[in-house]
């Protein structure tokens, strides 16, 4: 099932490094006794869909955390645009243009639409807030997404799960990020809000930002998705262009999938 040379496009179009925007090389990370990342590699180039999957516990979250500076890796090397980078927190490598959305979005929920797009930099005039100005810029973000927010002036906490996400979303992309990362975006959403999403990541890629989404559902993935990567345990145990395999292929890979059948496109 598990076939290294069917992704040898992969290698092909991989020999230079100048043209990923992030590059993350043998990255490891313990908890404790915990082995969560065991010289895992990571790249992606500017305007990819990547589908990060692996079954529970694999190191997705951490390997991402540990490219914002959430987290602080024990070793390895993270490039982003060819530099290397040691960020202490997601404050830094916001300023670089990277953006993750969590699973639990982060936001205020007794704070309005608007108050949370641009919280922490709510636009001032003078010393006075410019309220106008945040609401109009708030529309503005929601527009150009797509997305339907009915009211900048809703509370967050009386919107549903898809479009919490959508404010969230709405919020990383006013920073105009080059990488957005969305760690399992789709597990509480609706059919349609689904469908909102992954619409919305088609629109970003249009605008060249990379994307990297976590998800078990594959279905998603294969939708919007240039590339998967797996991960097992901590390590890299496989890779495939969507247009070259299948669900059943990538399934299989995360069920058993061995680091030594891995397609690292570093090493090819
Ligand atoms: N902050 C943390 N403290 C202790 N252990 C952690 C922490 N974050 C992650 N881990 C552990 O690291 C491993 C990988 O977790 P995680 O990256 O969340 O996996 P995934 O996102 O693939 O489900 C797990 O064993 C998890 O328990
Ligand atoms: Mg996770």
């Amino acid at each position: 099932m598990i076939n290294p040379g069917s992704s040898s496009s992969i290698a092909e179009t991989a020999n230079s490094s100048s043209d990923y925007i992030i590059e993350m090389r043998s990255i490891s990370k313990a908890f404790g006794a915990v082995r969560a990342l065991h010289n895992v590699n990571f790249n992606l180039r500017p305007g990819e869909i990547l589908g990060l999957v692996g079954d529970n516990s694999a190191g997705k979250s951490t390997l991402m955390k540990c490219l914002t500076g959430a987290y602080q890796r024990d070793d390895g090397d993270v490039l982003v645009e060819n530099q290397s980078t040691d960020f202490s927190n997601p404050h830094e490598s916001r300023d670089r243009g990277i953006e993750m959305i969590y699973q639990d979005f982060a936001l205020c929920g007794n704070m309005d639409v608007g108050q949370n797009i641009f919280l922490g930099r709510w636009p001032r005039k003078g010393f006075f807030l410019n309220r106008r100005k945040m609401y109009e810029d708030a529309y503005a973000v929601l527009q150009r997404l797509k997305v339907d927010v009915n009211s900048v002036y809703q509370k967050v906490e009386s919107l549903s799960g898809g479009r919490q996400q959508s404010v969230a979303i709405a919020r990383a992309i006013s920073f105009e990020p080059k990488v957005v990362i969305l760690d399992e975006p789709t597990a509480n959403l609706s059919v349609m809000a689904t469908e909102r999403l992954l619409e919305t990541m088609l629109e970003l890629k249009k605008h060249n930002v990379a994307q990297v989404i976590i998800s078990h559902r594959l279905t998603d993935i294969f939708q919007v998705g240039d590339r998967v990567m797996v991960l097992k345990r901590g390590e890299n145990v496989g890779e495939r262009l969507v247009a070259d395999t299948t669900e059943h292929e990538i399934l299989g890979i995360i069920v058993s999938g061995t680091p030594e059948n891995a397609q690292n496109v570093e090493t090819v």
